[in-house]
């Protein structure tokens, strides 16, 4: 949602506008930071991306202290004005937050009412207001009283003229600490942090974290020490050795992740004994957005598979539904950055009714990896563009092994189909190679696409969550509207929308569903429609985007490969910026 960032150390102010950079996938509406140097706090910040920021910072600025930020707006509109960090009105505290105070209107009223004026619209200034009200000698009690006084998700991070040690206080947004090479670190995302710190650990909720030179300390609100463990941080890829775009970068990285997200699962394993296993009466496949689709697109899989109900729910439904969960229930959360609010609260709330917890993520020491009771590594790679896509093919093939595992141990599954199914994921890196090869035919596609009204993506069974994927990739980076649709519900209504004009992307990979997408094809064409047919068959009236037939519970990793690359080429053709859409945020950490 948004990025935030605290060093204590040699070239903090450089290290904090690099770490925006790095946090700028967060969101990118405008930016800012605070620099403790002789004079006191001072504050740089302007709208609009990171490089605005460094534009208006004083060249060579020096400063031991820093907190930097960079915001996908939530309360207030996008102006710098409402970009953090936010000065106490004495000017001896400035935070920034990342999160949703929930009660900051009555905390604002009240402060008002006391004198208090405010320079934003935001929730976030009203921690600043706060700080300097608590202030009474001593700054860790100040933060102690403050937080007590907040509900909702924040991490907050603090700097005062009052105390040369950086504050923070963490509920439900990452916070991260980091150590190393001289400094100390608070960070949202431990790949960032990790750029400099040897050793990092992740900040419980409901805890202060106070970092100075001579250490770092954690409290609980009332004062007492928190143990917390640091290990040591992860190698990262440099982000800005990757010249050009990330999001085409990390389409082409996809055959070779596959093969490293097979490696890693044929590594850990299912991390269930059979005995558990064989109790579960209902999975749930759990998640947001792509990670959604990944579960949609498996669960359609699993049904093929499975003796037991396999259902995906999209995590903000399944947190305010009503959902039945008990001892018998294995819930798989997916995420690619583990920080995904919606996904966290839906996990807690399977602990709270006594279900098993199991995350698949791409963000190891994520919040969602250490709230479940198991985790599985996608093993993806950093991906920094806010379109997801070889994280996608990467969840797919994690979870599609851990349902063959599960059906294996439940005897729905002989051991000669599991072990041909295994074995036919190490043939879709070639597959996709092949499609990769041909992203010219699909770029001229996009010619065919980049002026329609609207496009209908439309599949059938394991296709329909493809086309979901598809229509979720291209709305999102184009801006073009897009839904997806079971093919065979078009004639209840959506039909009235074809017309010249109007595109429809047809998936059509099972070979025993040939006549009736051959039908849904001509339903649209005869009104007007034009259509492109991602499939290893040929149909008529429809433009193909061939791909390779692969076996059929995997073809869903290769089918989506086509999509993400119209989606791609489509959304070049606009001039849109593919890696940091306009609204978007790559990882939601409200809900
Ligand atoms: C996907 O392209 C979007 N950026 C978005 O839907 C994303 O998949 C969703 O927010 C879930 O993120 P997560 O996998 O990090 O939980």
């Amino acid at each position: 949602m948004c990025g935030i960032f605290g060093m204590i150390g040699g070239g903090a102010v450089s290290n904090t506008l690099r770490a925006l950079k790095y946090l700028e996938y967060r969101g990118y509406d405008s930016a800012g930071i605070a620099v403790k140097g002789d004079g006191g706090l001072k504050i740089y910040k302007t709208e609009g991306r990171i490089q605005n920021l460094v534009d208006i910072v004083p060249q060579g600025l020096q400063g031991g202290t820093a907190i930097g930020h960079t915001r996908w707006a939530t309360h207030g509109a996008v102006c710098a004005e409402n970009a953090h960090p936010f000065y106490s009105p004495d000017r001896n505290f400035a935070v920034v937050h990342n999160g949703i105070i929930e009660n900051y209107l009555t905390l604002k009223e009240e402060l008002i009412s006391q004198g208090a004026e405010f320079s934003s619209a935001t929730d976030s200034e009203t921690v600043a207001h706060l700080l300097m009200r608590e202030y009474n000698g001593d700054v860790l009690e100040a933060v102690q009283k403050t937080a007590k006084q907040l509900s909702g998700s924040f991490a907050i991070v603090i700097a005062t003229t009052y105390d040369q040690r950086l504050f923070a206080v963490k509920r439900r947004s990452p916070l991260v600490v980091g150590i190393g090479n001289g400094g100390v670190y608070l960070c949202s995302d431990i790949r960032c942090v990790s750029r400099w710190a040897e050793q990092v650990a992740v900040t419980p909720d409901n805890t202060i974290v106070v970092t100075g030179s001579d250490g770092v300390y954690f409290y609980d609100y009332e004062g007492n020490a928190v143990q917390v463990d640091f290990f040591d941080a992860e190698e990262v890829e440099e982000m800005e050795q990757v010249k050009g775009e990330f999001m085409i970068k990390e389409i082409y990285e996809i055959p070779e992740r596959i093969r490293l997200a097979k490696r890693e699962y044929m590594r850990s394993g299912l991390q269930l004994n059979a005995e558990t296993v064989r109790k579960f009466k209902r999975i749930y496949l759990i998640g947001c957005g792509t990670a959604y689709n990944s579960g949609l697109q498996v669960a359609a899989v699993a049904r093929k598979l499975l003796d037991i109900d396999v259902l995906p729910v999209i995590a903000s439904e399944f947190i305010y539904d009503n959902y039945p969960v008990d001892s018998k229930t294995l819930a798989f959360f997916i995420s690619q950055s583990g920080e995904t609010a919606d996904t966290i609260r839906a996990c807690e709330k399977v602990k709270e009714q006594g279900g098993c917890t199991y995350a698949v993520t791409n963000t190891k020491s994520s919040q969602l990896a250490y709230a479940c009771d198991r985790t599985a590594d996608i093993s993806a790679g950093g991906e920094f563009a806010v379109a997801s896509t070889k994280a996608y093919n990467c969840q797919l093939i994690t979870l599609l092994l851990l349902m063959l595992d599960v059906a294996k141990i439940r005897g729905t599954l002989d051991v000669e189909l599991y072990d041909r199914v295994v074995a036919a994921v190490d043939e879709l890196p070639e597959a996709i190679d092949n499609i990769l090869n041909d992203s010219y035919d699909i770029a001229r596609l996009a010619d065919e696409v980049k002026d329609c009204s609207a496009v209908f993506f439309i599949g059938r069974t394991t296709d329909y969550p493809t086309a979901a994927e598809g229509s979720l990739k291209l709305k999102e980076i184009s801006y073009i509207h897009s839904e997806a649709y079971p093919a065979g519900e078009l004639k209840h209504g959506t039909l009235a929308l074809m017309e010249e004009g109007v595109g429809v992307v047809a998936i059509a990979t099972d070979g025993d569903l040939k006549e009736k997408m051959a039908l849904s094809i001509k339903e649209v064409v005869a009104r007007g429609a034009k259509v492109i047919c991602v499939s290893p068959y040929k149909f008529e009236n429809a433009i193909p985007l061939a791909i390779p037939a692969v076996d059929k519970l995997l073809i869903g990793v290769v089918a989506v490969v086509p999509l993400q690359l119209l989606a791609y080429y489509t959304a070049k053709r606009l001039g849109r910026d593919v890696d940091k859409p306009r609204n978007l945020a790559k990882s939601v950490t409200v809900e």
